[in-house]
């Protein structure tokens, strides 16, 4: 059996689910269930006795114990945290919580259930730690893209709560011996993103006749990974990887958010077209930017393709037309996750009407 924490959010859900489609080895789910995390999204396990999922918090030291007694996973992958930009701007106190502080109580719990093992399944246990390419900092046009020894730069408080993770894993694995891998990952889409992030958000208000805001003016650029890749890479690095290494996994796809919800639009127009005609495009809105917003992320991903074999299978084309045919499948979906909570935040960051 595995842990995964944060497993009912976008990427740990999606994780859960193609670990279930490729191993008979089950699953424990450790998740809050934040704004961010919805049962919903582990529809397609129901009845799955694989799959058992547990409502609980990272930094419950109780229920953490208790869990990894009883339960004796063989590693711990580590997705749970507050991860949206926009939110650690306006309230950096969860991220503290979550990402930081649960994070060592987590850490420590892994370090305390280590010593009830034996020797070889010490020596086989992983604790994989999900982290960003955003503790980098941001780049220059010129700039050569992140490579795993970059040094730390982070700018925005989500990305600095990720960066103390990431130092807490780190030195939990030198300091304590607990094996650890680290994965720094680039900007994911595909299904199941909350539809808060900017492309689920793009298709999300199109499709309902709303503003798309874009912040500034849409020429910041991201490297945008499929998440299905993802899942694999971070397959492989459980599998494979060398303990105490990082590795970054990305794309190879940089684009400025334009291009980005200009594709998006494209793609609406095709499958979707408006009733009263014309392009989504032209819903596009510019917005004051945000604070802070870093100028630009890429991935070196050389690392994990020499050492690993990992290549992402998905183009930005192939795996965006993939994305906006499902939400446009799973309308269902869509509105059972924009809870009252989710209307909340989207009226105090766009404004009502938003
Ligand atoms: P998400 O916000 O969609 O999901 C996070 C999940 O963690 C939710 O289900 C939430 O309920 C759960 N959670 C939050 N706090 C918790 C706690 N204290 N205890 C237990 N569960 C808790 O995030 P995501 O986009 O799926 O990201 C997953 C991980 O990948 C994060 O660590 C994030 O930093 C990292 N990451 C994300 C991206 C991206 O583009 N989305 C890119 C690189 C790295
Ligand atoms: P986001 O999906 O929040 O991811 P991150 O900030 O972690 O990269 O945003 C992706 C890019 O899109 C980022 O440069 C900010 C921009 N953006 C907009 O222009 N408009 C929006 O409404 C949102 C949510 C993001």
């Amino acid at each position: 059996m595995i842990l995964v924490t944060g497993g009912a959010g976008f990427i740990g859900a999606n994780f859960v689910i193609d670990w279930l489609a490729q191993s008979d080895e089950p699953v424990l789910n450790l998740d809050k269930l934040t704004y961010a995390g919805n049962l919903d999204n582990l529809r397609v396990l129901e009845g799955d006795a694989r799959h058992l999922f547990v409502r609980g918090d990272i930094g419950d030291a109780t229920l953490l114990s208790r869990l990894l007694t009883e339960h004796r996973p063989r590693a711990v992958v580590n997705f749970a945290a507050e991860s949206h930009v926009d939110r650690s701007i306006h309230g950096p106190g969860a991220f503290i919580e979550t990402n930081i502080v649960a994070t060592w109580r987590l850490l420590d719990a892994v370090r305390a259930y280590l010593a009830t093992l034996d020797a070889a399944e010490r020596a086989a246990f992983r604790f994989l730690h999900v982290s960003t390419d955003e503790v980098y900092g941001s780049l220059e046009a010129s700039d050569a893209p992140f490579a795993e020894t970059n040094p730390y730069q982070p700018n925005s408080p989500y990305s600095a709560s990720k960066a103390a993770s990431d130092h807490l894993v780190r030195a939990w694995h030198h300091t304590f011996g607990v094996p650890v891998l680290t994965t720094n990952c680039s900007n994911n889409y595909g299904p199941l993103q909350f539809p808060e992030k900017l492309i689920p958000l793009v298709i999300h208000n199109a499709l309902a006749g709303k503003p798309l805001p874009i912040y500034g003016d849409g020429s910041n650029v991201r490297d945008w990974l499929y998440v299905g890749d993802h899942c694999a890479a971070i397959r492989r690095v459980l599998a494979a990887g060398r303990v105490g290494e990082t590795y970054n996994i990305g794309g190879r796809n940089e684009m400025s958010n334009l291009q980005v919800v200009h594709t998006v639009c494209d793609l609406l127009d095709r499958h979707a077209p408006r009733a009263q005609g014309g392009s989504y495009r032209e819903q596009i809105v510019f917005v004051t930017d945000r604070p802070g917003h870093d100028r630009r992320y890429a991935i070196n991903a050389d690392k994990i393709a020499a050492e690993l074999g990992w290549q992402p299978a998905e183009t930005f084309g192939s795996g965006i037309e993939k994305t906006v045919r499902w939400y446009l499948d799973h309308a269902d979906w869509v509105a059972n996750v924009t809870s009252g909570a989710y209307r909340e935040w989207t009226e105090r960051q766009y404004g009502a009407g938003a």
